[in-house]
């Protein structure tokens, strides 16, 4: 819309004396507010600028740090990582054109070393040594929220999802608000840690119980447990005993690699995705 401006502007310019020229300010201030209405019916009405927000809700009991990556040929949002307090919200804006993918997620448990400086957390730590993730991703176990955004206006489809493919470390929902087609929330709001086998779970070294949940692939590392190698179909790769703690806890989660039939959610156009950290179970 910042285009159709340009032609107004050599009417000023080329008035002559003060009389008119004043005229012709007034008019070119109306023009631009027409504009600016039009723009702005037009683009609500049609979703034209339609980029959607991620709305952050801390609904748990301890503060989180929120990460935030970009896929590779996505740009960075705002911030990358931030504190958030129990009850609080914050909000940050998908780019206004283009697809967007990227992922989020939640870091508990971290402090500042009163020493150094240097920012860690106990669980989904982005190896910053800072609050901001600066591009770089979680340390497993965690629990992924993944969006890929189609271009704001194209009419084609979002995808979204909550993975447990790398373990768990906070409950998370992600619903959408607004928009056209399934929209369901994607979640897993069960407490994994609760219910995670022996083998797999993380104790923080500051006490404080089972903080996170490896993937028996995170555990593990095997081609079975990865769907990797030979086992890197999904035909060649189903649910293990491992993979169906994780389901039975969050069915509408990934709780392995090829678990799509039941984790991705599409929606086209929300105007947000509301991201909710131990939303009510
Ligand atoms: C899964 O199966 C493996 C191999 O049979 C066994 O060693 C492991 O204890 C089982 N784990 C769970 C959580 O059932």
């Amino acid at each position: 819309m910042a285009m159709a401006v340009a032609h107004l502007l050599p009417q000023l310019s080329a008035e002559g004396n003060g009389a008119s020229r004043n005229r012709m300010a007034i008019l070119l201030i109306l023009q631009l507010f027409l504009l600016t209405v039009l723009c702005s019916i037009t683009d609500s009405a049609l979703g034209v600028d339609g980029a959607a927000s991620f709305i952050f809700t801390n609904a748990c009991k301890h503060a989180v740090w929120v990460g935030a990556l970009h896929g590779a040929s996505s740009p960075p949002l705002a911030r990358s990582g931030f504190y958030l307090a129990p009850s609080a919200t914050s909000s940050m804006d998908a780019p206004s054109s283009g697809t967007w993918s990227g992922t989020l997620w939640a870091r508990t448990g971290c402090v500042a070393d009163p020493a150094t400086g240097r920012f860690s957390c106990a669980t989904a730590d982005c190896g910053t040594g800072d609050v901001a993730c600066q591009g770089r991703g979680p340390a497993p176990p965690v629990s992924l929220v993944e969006v890929t955004l189609a271009a704001p206006g194209s009419g084609r489809p979002d995808f979204y999802d909550v993975s447990l493919v790398d373990g768990f470390n906070v409950p998370v929902r992600v619903a959408p608000s607004g928009g056209g087609g399934d929209c369901r929330p994607a979640a897993c709001a069960g407490d994994v840690n609760a219910v995670c086998p022996g083998d797999l779970r993380v104790v923080a070294s500051s006490g404080g119980g089972v903080v996170a949940c490896k993937s028996a692939c995170i555990a593990y590392g095997s081609a079975r447990y990865c769907c990797t190698g030979q086992y890197g179909t999904p035909a060649m790769c189903g649910p293990t005993n491992y993979s169906q703690v994780f389901k039975s806890a969050c069915p509408s989660a990934y709780s392995y690699a090829y678990d799509d039939a039941t984790s991705t959610f599409t929606c086209s156009g929300p105007s947000s995705y509301d991201v909710t950290f131990c939303p009510a179970n």
